[in-house]
C-alpha cells in the first residue's frame, strides 16, 4: 500500500510519519518542494501543484495534516485560509476519488456555534463563527465528495512537538508571577499521538469494509476548560520539578467576554464520540493520561 501524507512537519503530520510507516510505503510531504522526495510539490496553495504530486505518486491513500491553523490570524487573511482549507482538500478529493483512492482528512470543533452544554454528535446543524470554523467547513464538504473519506473532527490538539496552549502555559507560567486563563470554553484537548493512532487503526479497518467511510468526532475521554486544563498542566509540571514563578493557585479565570480575540470562538466545543469508538472498537483515553505523559516527555528533554 502506498500513502501520501500531507503536513508532515505539523503536530499530528509528525505522528503520523511514526504511525502510518508500518502500514506501507509512505510518502511524506511539507510545504517546500526543495524538502521533499523528487521535490513533489507539498504546497497546498497551488492547486495545480498539488493534483500534479497526486496523479505522480499514485497513492492508495491520502492523509491530509496541513491546514491553516493560524485562527486569528486567518481572520485577516480569509482567502488564504479558503485555499488551505478547503479548495486544496478538494483537489485532493477530486484526484482520490480519479485514483480509487482513500482521503483522511481533519476537520475542527470550531465548525459550531458552540452552543448548549451537550457534546456535538456527526449529525448536528453547523454555524462556525470564524474564517476558520467556516474554510474547515467547506474542506469537510468537498473532502466527502470523494466516496472512499475518512474525516475527523478534532480539539485542542498538542503534542510534545510543536506550539500549542499547554507549552505556552510553561513558558508563561516560568516568566509571569500569575496567568490569566478562560474558563467558560469547554472541551477536551487531544493529543497528537491519539490523533495518529486512531488514523492508522480506522484506515485498516476502513480498507477492509468501505461502508465505514463517513465523518467522525475524535477528541480523548472527559472534559475541562482552559482555566482547570492550564492549572492540570501546571500541577503535573510541578511535581516534575520544573521551577515555575506561577503555580496552579496563581492561575486565575476569565470569562471569553472580557478576552476579546479577532476570531469568536466556539463556548462549547465538546464532541461525542460514541459514532467513532462503536464503528471501529476503540476506547479514546481520558485526556489528563495524555497530557501528563507528554509532560513527562518534553520534561526529559528539558
Ligand atoms: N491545532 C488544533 O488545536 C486543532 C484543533 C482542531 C482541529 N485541528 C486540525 O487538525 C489538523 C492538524 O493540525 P495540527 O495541530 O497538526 O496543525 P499544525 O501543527 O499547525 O500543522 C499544520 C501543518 O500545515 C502545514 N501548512 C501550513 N501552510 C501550508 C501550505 N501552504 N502548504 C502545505 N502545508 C502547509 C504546516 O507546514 P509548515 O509547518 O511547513 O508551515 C504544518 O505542517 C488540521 O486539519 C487542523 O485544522 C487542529
Amino acid at each position: 500500500m502506498k500513502i501520501l501524507l500531507f503536513g508532515r512537519g505539523g503536530q499530528v503530520g509528525w505522528e503520523l510519519q511514526r504511525s502510518l510507516g508500518v502500514l506501507g510505503e509512505l510518502v511524506a510531504l511539507g510545504h517546500d518542494p526543495a524538502h521533499n522526495p523528487d521535490q513533489l510539490c507539498g504546497d497546498f496553495s497551488n492547486l495545480a501543484g498539488l493534483a500534479d504530486t497526486v496523479r505522480r505518486v499514485k497513492p492508495d491513500v491520502i492523509v491530509n495534516a496541513a491546514a491553516h491553523t493560524a485562527v486569528d490570524k486567518a481572520e485577516a487573511e480569509p482567502a488564504l485560509a479558503r485555499t488551505l482549507n478547503a479548495l486544496a482538500p478538494g483537489v485532493l478529493a477530486t484526484e482520490a476519488q480519479r485514483l480509487g483512492a482513500w482521503l483522511l482528512h481533519y476537520s475542527t470543533d470550531y465548525v459550531f456555534d458552540g452552543s448548549g452544554s451537550q457534546p456535538w454528535r456527526e449529525t448536528d446543524a453547523t454555524r462556525p463563527l470564524s474564517v476558520y470554523g467556516r474554510t474547515k467547513l467547506e474542506g469537510e464538504q468537498l473532502v466527502a465528495a470523494c466516496p472512499k473519506h475518512l474525516i475527523f473532527r478534532t480539539s485542542w490538539v498538542y503534542a510534545a512537538r510543536g506550539g500549542n496552549f499547554a507549552k505556552t502555559m510553561l513558558r508563561l507560567a516560568r516568566e509571569r508571577e500569575t496567568l490569566t486563563v478562560i474558563d467558560d470554553q469547554i472541551g477536551a484537548p487531544t493529543s497528537a499521538e491519539l490523533l495518529a493512532d486512531v488514523t492508522a487503526h480506522a484506515l485498516v479497518a476502513a480498507i477492509c469494509q468501505p461502508k465505514l467511510a463517513g465523518l467522525y468526532h475524535c477528541v480523548a475521554g472527559g472534559e475541562t476548560s482552559w482555566y482547570d486544563y492550564a492549572r492540570y498542566v501546571l500541577t503535573q509540571a510541578q511535581a516534575l520539578g520544573w521551577a515555575l514563578k506561577a503555580g496552579p493557585a496563581q492561575v486565575t479565570p476569565i470569562a471569553t467576554d472580557r478576552y476579546p480575540t479577532p476570531a469568536q470562538r466556539p463556548l462549547n466545543s465538546r464532541l461525542d464520540t460514541s459514532q467513532l469508538q462503536a464503528a471501529f472498537g476503540l476506547v479514546l483515553p481520558h485526556w489528563q493520561v495524555q497530557v501528563a505523559r507528554m509532560l513527562q516527555e518534553i520534561t526529559g528533554a528539558k
